[in-house]
């Protein structure tokens, strides 16, 4: 009996929802909905902008603060003569829309797990782990033709006499496709790892 009543009620909420509004005009309609747009719009926006700041990517999770973070101060790409810095958010997200908010929403998921699971709490995790998350931005920059680098660095912009003779020459190696940004400049902002050896990867928990 109750459950022919609760689905009578569900029935007749979902009628009311469907008819037509008596009480309420057209436009008071649409500004209560584009009210609620706006809201989440701006929410969205606030909530990336927080999320990407330098602040948050580096110190909010414990691994970023005691591991990636102090490299990547000692790294060219937070200080140098210029004072033109590359940040986390530079390198590792997507800067078009609507890609951005899918990575974030995602990696945002996946760190937020492995950070309150402690997968890199220690020193001698992170070591472990380090050349397997490593291949994860690797792979991923090949697969984008290193597009996040290419925000800043523009080859069209760069001034082959300004550069040594190698850099212009491996450099027309990005021209002809066949090789990318990441292919050849690793390390850039952390220390490189360095590839397990065989009996370290056997040993290595999967
Ligand atoms: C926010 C802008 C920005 C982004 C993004 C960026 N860089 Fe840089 N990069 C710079 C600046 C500025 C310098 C100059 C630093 C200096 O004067 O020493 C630089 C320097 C370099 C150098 C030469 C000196 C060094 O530190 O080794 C290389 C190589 C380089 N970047 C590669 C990369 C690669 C590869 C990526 C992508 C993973 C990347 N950059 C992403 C701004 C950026
Ligand atoms: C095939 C290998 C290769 C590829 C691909 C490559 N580079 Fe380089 N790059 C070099 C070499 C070699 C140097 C010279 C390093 C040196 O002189 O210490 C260099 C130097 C540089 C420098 C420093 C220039 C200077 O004189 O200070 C920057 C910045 C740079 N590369 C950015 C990039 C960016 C951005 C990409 C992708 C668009 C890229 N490189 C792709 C090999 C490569
Ligand atoms: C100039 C580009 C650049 C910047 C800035 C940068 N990274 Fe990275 N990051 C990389 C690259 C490239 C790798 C892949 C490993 C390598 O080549 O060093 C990487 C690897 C990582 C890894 C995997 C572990 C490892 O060391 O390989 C983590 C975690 C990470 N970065 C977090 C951060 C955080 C947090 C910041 C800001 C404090 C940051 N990165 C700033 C380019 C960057």
């Amino acid at each position: 009996m109750a459950d022919s009543q609760q689905l009578g009620a569900i029935r007749r909420f979902f009628r009311w929802l469907l008819s037509p509004s008596a009480r309420w005009s057209v436009l008071a309609l649409l500004l209560v909905g584009g009210l609620a747009g706006a809201v989440s719009v701006i929410g969205t926006q606030v909530a990336v902008a927080l999320t990407g700041s330098d602040n948050f990517c580096g110190n909010a999770c414990h691994s970023h603060a005691s591991f990636v973070y102090p490299e990547h101060k000692e790294s060219g790409h937070y200080a140098n003569r210029t004072g033109v810095r590359a940040m986390c958010n530079d390198c590792h997200v997507p800067h078009n829309y609507p890609v951005k908010l899918f990575y974030k929403a995602k990696a945002g998921i996946t760190d937020a797990i492995a950070e309150a699971r402690g997968v890199i709490s220690t020193q001698e995790k992170f070591d472990k782990e380090r050349w397997r998350l490593a291949n994860i931005v690797w792979d991923e920059m090949r697969g984008n033709n290193s597009a996040n680098c290419r925000t800043c660095h523009d080859p069209e912009a760069m001034k082959t006499s300004k550069q040594s003779e190698d850099a212009v020459k491996q450099h027309k190696k990005f021209a002809s496709g066949k090789a990318t940004c990441i292919d050849c400049h690793t390390g850039v902002a952390h220390k490189e790892p360095e590839e397990p050896k065989p009996a370290e990867k056997a040993a290595a928990p999967k």
